[in-house]
């Protein structure tokens, strides 16, 4: 058996903690037979744990303590703490791992509300488990997971990936603890008009609105110098938009296909420590094979 999960990427601006897209970047995870103890074999780093330490064994384990110990191959293309969602397609492989190997049975829905528990929000696990462009929210109160997936219009997606990691947790503390009533209705409202765009298929406008979230880039920039940098690049060139990807420090830029190689070719030719690669919508989510 092998599980696909894609990478994501989150908040697209203003739909923070609750918008995300799935990219054609992916971890996978083969089962190759039954051992006496948990192994996992990887390329991944020997900061990667090869043993239940490991997150996807730390989630698959809590779901089905009595799994008999497997040994799995773990590969994958998503780099970490890079704002890719590396942690989030973990986390849903190892929902995925103890739903097959136990016959839990779970539904996508189920996937998501135990993902959103570990994760803490769903805007990285919803769009890893259903593909595409996903818009979650977290109700506290009733402790539920709502999302909806729609069609992210077909579009050219250049992401810019410093070499340099930075850990979700630096990222949020930057923010501010509370907003005011008036910029919390502002923000959210641009968010609206973002989502309602983007379901109309009208990248322009969206992209224009992904530039304008008063939730978390203007707060995080000093942490991400490079994003004035390349939404330059992308306004002057006619991209549709930019925005920090999940926590950073990946950006993307979200252009039509015939600006693509240009603006590539302007952002390899920045000097920075950071590779640049052209993306797609993944549209499937996670997959078992
Ligand atoms: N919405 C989250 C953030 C994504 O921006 O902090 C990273 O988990």
């Amino acid at each position: 058996m092998k599980i696909r999960v894609p990478a994501t990427s989150a908040n697209l601006g203003p739909g923070f903690d609750s918008c995300g897209i799935a990219l054609s970047k992916y971890l996978f995870i083969e089962v190759l037979k039954e051992n006496d103890t948990w192994e996992i074999i990887h390329e991944l780093g020997s900061e990667i744990p090869t043993d239940e330490t490991n997150l996807l064994l730390r989630v698959a384990l809590k779901l089905a303590p009595n799994m008999k110990p497997l040994k799995i191959r773990m590969s994958s293309d998503i780099p970490l703490a890079r704002g890719l969602g590396s942690s989030s397609s973990v986390i849903v492989a190892g929902i995925e791992l103890a739903n097959r190997m136990a016959h839990m049975n779970l539904s996508a829905a189920q996937k998501l509300e135990i993902a959103t528990a570990i994760e803490g929000h769903p805007d990285n696990v919803g769009p890893a488990i259903y593909g595409d462009f996903a818009v979650a929210a977290y109700d506290h109160q009733h402790k539920h997971t709502y999302l909806v997936k729609h069609h992210f219009p077909e579009c050219e997606i250049i992401a810019y990936i410093p070499h340099e990691e930075l850990l979700t947790e630096a990222s949020r503390q930057v923010l501010p603890q509370t907003l005011s009533h008036e910029q919390a209705v502002e923000a959210s409202a641009i968010a609206n008009v973002m989502i309602a765009a983007v379901i109309n298929g009208n990248l322009p406008l969206a992209g224009k609105l992904m530039q304008q979230d008063r939730f978390h880039e203007a707060y995080r920039e000093k942490l991400v110098p490079h994003l004035s940098t390349i939404r330059q690049i992308c306004e002057e060139e006619g991209g549709y938009g930019c925005f920090l990807s999940g926590a950073g420090p990946t950006v993307l830029a979200i252009v039509p296909e015939e600006r693509a190689e240009r603006i590539s070719k302007l952002l390899h030719a920045l000097e920075s420590n950071a590779y640049i690669e052209q993306l797609q919508v993944d549209r499937e989510g996670l997959q078992v094979f």
